[in-house]
């Protein structure tokens, strides 16, 4: 019985590590954050992906780089009070939600962002839920 706990415990750390490993990989450094003003966005690729990073001047945010009107670049835009300006037909998307200015039921994805040591990560895995 002994023998069979010490193995479910050994499985258990070894699991715990698989999934911290694959949480952890799923950030991918994109940029250095002395690289990006505030007020600035800039393109970052992911697995052939294109994005967005905003820095708003409080936060970095990450959203889909390809805009919902007909695929512009996004990254290759504007921010200005907090949205991110399409430069294509000038479509405007909140750098916090990914809401469209025009459209509240369209909405960029979003996804995860972290800065650590003055580089900024982001998780292209999955997009972020946000709430409205
Ligand atoms: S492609 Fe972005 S506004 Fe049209």
């Amino acid at each position: 019985m002994r023998r069979l706990v010490n193995a479910g415990t050994r499985l258990l750390a070894s699991v715990s590590r698989l999934v911290q490993t694959r949480i952890s990989m799923a950030f991918v450094k994109v940029a250095k954050l002395a690289d990006l003003p505030p007020g600035q966005v800039m393109e970052a690729t992911v697995d052939g992906r294109y994005f967005a990073v905003c820095n708003t001047g409080s936060e970095i945010t990450c959203l889909d780089g390809e805009c919902a009107c007909t695929g512009g670049p996004l990254s290759q835009g504007t921010l200005r009070d907090g949205l991110v300006i399409c430069p294509w037909h000038g479509w405007r998307y909140d750098c916090k939600t990914g809401v469209c200015a025009y459209d509240a039921d369209m909405r960029q994805a979003m996804f995860p962002v972290k800065v650590e040591d003055g580089e900024i990560w982001i998780d292209a895995s999955q997009p972020l839920e946000v709430v409205r």
